[in-house]
């Protein structure tokens, strides 16, 4: 089955609203936001602003994360309902920031699932393992326990629904890639594990994307392989022209 490609940003805790504005105005100049391939996750603060910038493009603006609840005396927290009300149509969850720095585990980020499905958000499941896990060959038990964990609270119709991102928590940030070949592999063994579990057809049409360190120089072996659908990009789409690029050479490699 052929999958639609995705290239999504990460902005991180980075971009005040003016700068998202002036960030979107430059992107726009450069490459054609006509088709739905370019998703923005910016923080909370410039969703709506970006999304209203974005009206009458195809751009998806989503969350970097939501609450594990609907509602309630959580201060601090934004719901899922609330970003897809700001124009949000899709969120990250459980980044490997989020896990390590926020202590997410399995049980919170299955629920955040959850919250994004019931609020019509596209959920992002990030996994990955550390270098240690790597090193110890345990990167396939980490994976699929990470999988297995996450989407244990979901029924079998909303599996489509998602996008899983798999991001080595090395290569975040690090500068270093593993080989296109390697990552190609985990992705297969994802989809297997994912068609084992919920059939054929519904594992072929979920998007897996790799992020960790994706430039523009790392893009074109990526995406010549078939089972990584896009990507998601951290450093290097905090420069419009850089993100620009990498757009441009993916909807190359994808046609
Ligand atoms: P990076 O970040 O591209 O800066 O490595 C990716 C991510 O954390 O999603």
């Amino acid at each position: 089955m052929k999958r639609s490609l995705k290239v999504i940003a990460n902005w991180k805790m980075h971009m005040t609203v003016e700068e998202t504005i002036n960030f979107f105005e430059r992107l726009s100049l450069l490459v054609s936001l006509d088709e739905s391939d370019v998703c923005i996750a910016p923080a909370f603060t410039s969703i709506y602003p970006l999304a209203q910038a974005a009206r009458g493009t195809n751009l998806k603006v989503g969350s970097q994360n939501v609450s594990d609840h609907i509602s309630g005396a959580f201060t601090g927290e934004v719901s899922a309902h609330m970003v897809k009300h700001a124009g949000g149509s899709f969120s990250l969850v459980g980044h490997s920031e989020r896990r390590s720095h926020y202590h997410e585990n399995s049980e919170l980020i299955s629920k955040k699932i959850l919250r994004c499905l019931e609020s019509f958000l596209t959920p992002i499941l990030c996994i990955g393992e550390t270098e240690l896990e790597k090193n110890k060959n345990l990167t396939d038990n980490v994976l699929t326990s990470q999988l297995e964990q996450g989407l244990k609270s979901l029924s079998p119709n909303d599996i489509d629904k998602l996008m899983i991102a798999y991001e080595p928590v090395w290569a975040i940030g690090s500068g270093n890639v593993p080989s296109s070949e390697v990552i190609q592999n985990i992705h297969l063994s994802c989809r297997n594990f994912l068609e084992k579990k919920y059939g054929h057809e519904v594992a072929s049409k979920i998007k897996i994307l790799y992020g960790g360190s994706v430039s523009e120089k790392t893009i074109q072996s990526l995406l010549s392989h078939n089972d990584i659908d896009g990507v998601l990009v951290g450093k290097a789409a905090l420069s419009p022209d850089d993100f620009a690029n990498i757009i441009k050479l993916s909807r190359e490699l994808k046609k």
